[in-house]
């Protein structure tokens, strides 16, 4: 019959953010990435701060450790991320005008890219350049970039990335993008803006990343993201999810009804982008409640751990694993 001759469904991977250390030091760490991951992104490990020890120096240590520990279990791995506000060192600071800050960020996607050229098929290009609250023309996050190049810094770093390695997924990441308000709306517009710029200068922009650090109090804009991912595939622009976890400082005590919440809040944001144009990636921001960023910018005030991973503290899998398994 047809559908025994049809080629077998393509799934989409699902992978992690990943942290050296814990790499190293617990075994049933990696044991838990092996088994679920296809996919594996360093949570820090390719920022500035990592990288550039001085203006001079690059430092690959923590990039070729994951890249090794991928190689070796037959996992690809993601970079993040060239371009962010965030996370660069002090040096930086006297970084100062046009022309040497477009030389400082060509020579370092230049050489981060190109170091593994063909070993890591997609990079986090640009990360977080929507404005906290986008109103008017000011739509960018003010950066060492934006105030030295203009907003020119962004297609700049794209056709630099695409110079370095031709066959490479460019993606610009943003997070707060996904729920239900008028703030979230605005990013999403200023995004859009970002990206029709790019398509009509023919710029090298291949996907959108939702971050996906959802907040686990509002819903899902499910009608917001469709349209949002549709108008992005007739600008033949993918997405993909790349950081994703449920924040739930302000979700119920009760653990069991916590964990139905988040996976139902997943579950709604998957469908909404499946529903428009299927994302070709899904990674949480790591793969355990033991090793998260969430406790550190969204403590609960009763003091009960912070859950917004898909496996618990011991390991075991939470509803929102299984939510993920539907649609990788
Ligand atoms: C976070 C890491 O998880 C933390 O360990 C680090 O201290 C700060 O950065 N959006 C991003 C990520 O794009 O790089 C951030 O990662 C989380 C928010």
């Amino acid at each position: 019959s047809p559908a025994a001759q049809a080629a077998p469904a393509m799934r989409i991977p699902y992978g992690s953010a990943v942290r050296g250390d814990a790499l190293v030091d617990d075994f049933d760490y990696r044991t838990a990435l092996v088994e679920h991951c296809q996919l594996v992104v360093p949570e820090g490990g390719l920022k500035w701060e990592a990288l550039r020890p001085s203006e001079d120096r690059f430092d690959f240590y923590e990039g070729d450790k994951l890249l090794a520990f991928a190689d070796q279990n037959g996992m690809k791995m993601r970079g993040h991320t060239l371009i962010w506000y965030a996370a660069m060192p002090d040096w930086t600071s006297s970084i100062r005008g046009g022309k040497a800050a477009e030389r400082a960020l060509s020579k370092h996607i230049r050489t981060v890219v190109g170091q593994y050229r063909g070993r890591i098929p997609s990079w986090d290009v640009i990360n977080e350049a929507i404005a906290e609250n986008p109103r008017g023309s000011d739509y960018l996050r003010p950066n060492l970039w934006l105030e030295n190049m203009g907003k020119g810094y962004i297609e700049t770093a794209f056709r630099r990335a695409a110079e370095a390695d031709p066959k490479v997924q460019l993606v610009i990441n943003e997070y707060d993008i996904e729920c239900v308000g008028e703030q979230f709306k605005n990013r999403r517009n200023a995004l859009l803006r970002v990206v029709r710029d790019l398509r009509d200068r023919d710029a090298p922009i291949h996907a959108v990343g939702f971050q996906s650090h959802l907040k686990g109090q509002y819903e899902i804009d499910k009608e917001g993201v469709s349209s949002f991912v549709a108008e992005l595939k007739a600008m033949d622009v993918d997405v993909l999810v790349t950081e994703l976890d449920v924040i739930d400082n302000l979700l119920p005590a009760d653990e069991k009804q916590r964990d139905e919440v988040i996976a139902g809040r997943v579950t709604d944001f998957l469908q909404a982008i499946s529903d428009a144009n299927p994302p070709t990636a899904i990674l949480t921001w790591g793969i355990t409640d033991r090793y998260t960023w969430v406790p550190m910018w969204f403590t609960r005030d009763d003091g009960s751990p912070n859950r917004p991973l898909p496996l618990d503290r011991d390991y075991k899998a939470k509803p929102l694993m299984e939510a993920i398994e539907r649609f990788t």
